[in-house]
């Protein structure tokens, strides 16, 4: 019964969908609006124990588990770029873009990932040239660094103390960021500090789909986002008290984020659309925007725990003063998104366990008329404006960088498919701009080269370069899609005619 009637849901939404979608913008994108690709340390880098290196929760998990990966791969060569940056930077000059995001990886500049100030040994010089070089290079040719401090790749030395359940992560976390400050912050105006922590939280603390795949849902997830939300919070006071002046940058963190599109317009339905908005971007956005956790949060969690017999909430409750900490640390807000979902109402599952998922109660579907990716994520370029609107409209209409966004697809070099996902979800951000008023300043494509993709290893290639893995060499060649952004950042304009401003 309730089957049939999500169904009749299903095509009422479709109708709409049609009617919202597809036409391509011709309104030109602003004049400082910026363009960039991006990439992670652990996803290209490979040197995974050259000079010095320690060992990060990935390289540990994909050597001590071989079927943790899917495809029985890891990431020791990945793209190489530990060897390959210069060429790669050649790459980034010529296809254009503004920025290029990538992350440090923590155990390459503090093998144990702790950054004791009398013990010199600790720094692991060669990672700190890496770096440096690496910057250098992007500066000289006019492509501005966009570096995340922490993006999966945690170090197995803070793993064995607990990971981010331990509290104490705050200040390894806090004295890195100030190391990377220290010793790249004069080249560096946009930082991160984290990348898409909900996914480490809820899938390596809540369940095993990602490092280091400890499965605690309801409470480890929970522990995890405190720590991770005062670990940001150190880190950019840090930058705020002792770099900002000096170095004049922005720092933020990378949250992300599916659109959750109710799957009917019956009160329960969207109600349940804006929990899963608030129990995925909002328990990291709404600390640092707004202050303290979403009240959904606190609300359902508690109630939950209660029923479970616990004598307080799974949810740690943050002080007055941590809630103050937390609150405002952003100058931007990092925005990764890929996808849309359906969302519906569930019924309340019988207590016992603790879970993530309980807590949220809600239940997820595609529309059929959807196309998808190689992932078979929804390609839904509306989801994207929706998703923007939203941040603007819930978190006091901020600034916003579009941080990661992109497709996988077959690894045809005759990337269709990619370019038809670039340009509709470009143009779903100039509907944002120019429609909504949204004050989106870039966007950031992912992904610059195909690269591992965590469990998924070499099985899901988003790259705007295809990387032959088989080869030693690691030899990039440039997709159909690289023609196809060029001209985008060229002329700031996706219509084959001239765009009006
Ligand atoms: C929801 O309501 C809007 C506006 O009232 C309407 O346009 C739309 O068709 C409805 N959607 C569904 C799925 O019923
Ligand atoms: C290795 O990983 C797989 C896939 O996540 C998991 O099912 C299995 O339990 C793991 N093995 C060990 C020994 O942890
Ligand atoms: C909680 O305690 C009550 C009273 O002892 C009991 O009836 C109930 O089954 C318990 N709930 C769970 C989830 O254990
Ligand atoms: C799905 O893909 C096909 C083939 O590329 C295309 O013709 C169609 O317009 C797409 N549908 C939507 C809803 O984007
Ligand atoms: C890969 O996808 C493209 C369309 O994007 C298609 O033309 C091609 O046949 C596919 N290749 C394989 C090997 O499936």
């Amino acid at each position: 019964m309730f089957r049939q009637k999500k169904l009749v849901f299903v095509i009422l939404n479709t109708l709409l969908v049609t009617r919202v979608s597809n036409a391509i913008n011709t309104r030109a994108f602003p004049d400082d609006f910026i363009f960039g690709a991006a990439s992670s340390a652990y996803q290209v880098e490979g040197g995974w124990n050259a000079d010095g290196k320690g060992e990060s929760i990935w390289d540990y998990l994909s050597h001590k588990n071989k079927t943790f990966i899917w495809t029985g791969e890891n990431a020791d060569v990945a793209c190489d770029t530990y060897n390959k940056w210069k060429q790669d930077i050649l790459l980034l000059k010529d296809l254009g873009v503004n920025h290029y995001r990538f992350s440090i990886s923590w155990p390459r500049v503090l093998p144990t990932g702790y950054a004791d100030w009398l013990l010199i040994n600790d720094i692991n010089e060669p990672g700190i040239v890496y770096y440096r070089n690496l910057i250098k290079a992007l500066k000289e040719n006019n492509i501005e660094p966009v570096v995340t401090l922490q993006h999966f790749d945690l170090p197995q030395y803070l793993q064995d103390l607990g990971g981010w359940p331990n509290p104490n992560l705050v200040d390894y976390f806090a004295d890195y960021a100030r190391l990377a400050f220290r010793e790249f912050g004069e080249d560096v105006k946009y930082w991160t500090t984290f990348n898409e922590p909900r996914q480490v939280c809820q899938y390596g603390y809540g369940s095993w789909v990602l490092a280091p795949a400890i499965s605690t849902s309801g409470v480890g997830d929970y522990l995890c986002t405190r720590t991770v939300l005062l670990a940001h919070a150190k880190a950019y006071h840090i930058y705020d008290e002792e770099f900002r002046t000096q170095q004049n940058g922005v720092i933020s963190m990378v949250i992300d984020a599916t659109w959750e599109e109710p799957v009917s317009n019956r009160t329960e339905d969207v109600e349940a659309a804006e929990r899963q908005l608030q129990f995925t971007f909002g328990l990291y956005g709404n600390p640092i925007y707004n202050g303290n956790w979403p009240r959904v949060v606190i609300d359902r969690v508690g109630f939950r725990s209660e029923h479970e017999n616990f004598t307080k909430s799974r949810l740690p409750k943050f002080t007055h003063e941590e809630i103050e900490y937390i609150k405002g640390t952003y100058d931007y807000v990092g925005l990764n998104s890929y996808t849309t979902e359906l969302v519906g109402d569930a019924s309340e599952e019988e207590f016992g366990q603790p879970s993530y998922t309980k807590d949220v109660r809600i239940e997820t579907s595609t529309d059929p008329s959807w196309n998808t990716t190689a992932y078979s994520w929804a390609i839904v370029p509306w989801g994207l404006r929706k998703l923007l609107k939203w941040v603007k409209d819930t978190y006091n209409n901020p600034k916003i960088l579009v941080t990661e966004n992109g497709c996988s697809d077959n690894g045809t070099l005759d990337d269709d498919m990619r370019i038809d996902y670039h340009r509709g979800y470009l143009s779903a951000v100039l509907d944002a701009i120019h429609e909504d008023e949204v004050d989106v300043f870039g966007y950031t494509a992912w992904s610059f080269l195909d690269s591992f993709e965590w469990i998924m290893g070499y099985s899901q290639p988003f790259g705007l370069y295809h990387v032959d893995f088989t080869d030693d060499d690691r030899p990039r060649t440039p997709k159909k899609s690289v023609g196809f952004y060029k001209k985008v950042i060229a002329t700031h304009c996706l219509s084959d005619e001239e765009c009006t401003k």
